[in-house]
């Protein structure tokens, strides 16, 4: 069975960007599931000791979880000072590099080790370029439970229509690495990121949101051309 060309794009940008790794370096590492085959790549490389001495920090569950799978030793922000480079996956990318994170409601933890990076590298097929940030994507936000209803009053004010959460072979909503919930908040349009990222974390209970602004240092695009998988950098 051929496999579909959106999975022929993620591996092809993960390995790209498991390629970019250096030995002796401190990794972040994404969640999602491009960043699931940049992971698996950097373990390749580690295990054929073409890479080594590097060491990652987790941005989820999922995370610190393949990279034990793929033998990626792992360490905590406590124990390092720097990040030399983070790879991580997005949910929409602007021209501007702006991204939407938080489709795998990970973008609390991916915001803290991303941001620290020297560099940080997006991995992202073609599909998820666009012209303006929300254009299909849902703005995800992580609240803490008792605060749930007043937020949500409070982004609807903002201009949003928000919805809970909710699991997937699980009753009930979604509860992230941290134990809070997540509201998805489609905006009509999304003029100013960087005002509206702002303007939602100052919501009393708003743990995190998902627009990261001028945070991406580089973004892989995984395409097809002419039927051929390859990868372009801006
Ligand atoms: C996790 O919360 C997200 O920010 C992911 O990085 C994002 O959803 C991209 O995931 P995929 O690579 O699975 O599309």
């Amino acid at each position: 069975m051929t496999k579909d060309l959106v999975t022929v794009m993620k591996q092809e940008v993960g390995k790209a960007a498991a390629n970019l790794v250096k030995s002796n370096s401190i990794i972040g590492l994404g969640t999602g599931s491009t960043t699931a085959y940049a992971i698996e790549y950097i373990g390749e490389r580690l295990a054929s000791g073409e890479l080594t001495n590097i060491v990652g920090v987790p941005t989820s569950f999922q995370a610190e979880v393949l990279a034990k799978k793929y033998g990626i030793p792992l360490t905590t922000l406590d124990a390092i000072d720097h990040i030399d480079v983070a790879i991580d996956g997005a949910d929409e990318v602007d021209p501007q590099k702006n991204l939407i994170k938080g489709g795998g409601a990970a973008h609390t933890r991916e915001k803290v080790v991303d941001s620290l990076a020297d560099q940080f590298i997006v991995v992202v097929d073609a599909g998820k370029l666009v012209d303006q940030l929300g254009s299909t994507f849902l703005l995800p936000v992580e609240v803490i439970p008792m605060a749930i209803t007043p937020v949500t009053r409070q982004l609807e004010a903002l201009g949003g229509k928000p919805e809970l959460r909710m699991g997937i072979k699980k009753a009930g909503p979604v509860v992230t690495d941290q134990g809070n919930l997540v509201i998805d908040v489609k905006f009509d349009r999304i003029d100013n990121p960087e005002e509206l990222e702002s303007k939602i974390n100052n919501l009393p209970g708003v743990l995190e949101n998902g627009l990261f602004v001028g945070v991406a240092d580089v973004i892989l695009v995984g395409e097809i051309i002419d039927g051929k998988p390859s990868v372009r950098q801006f």
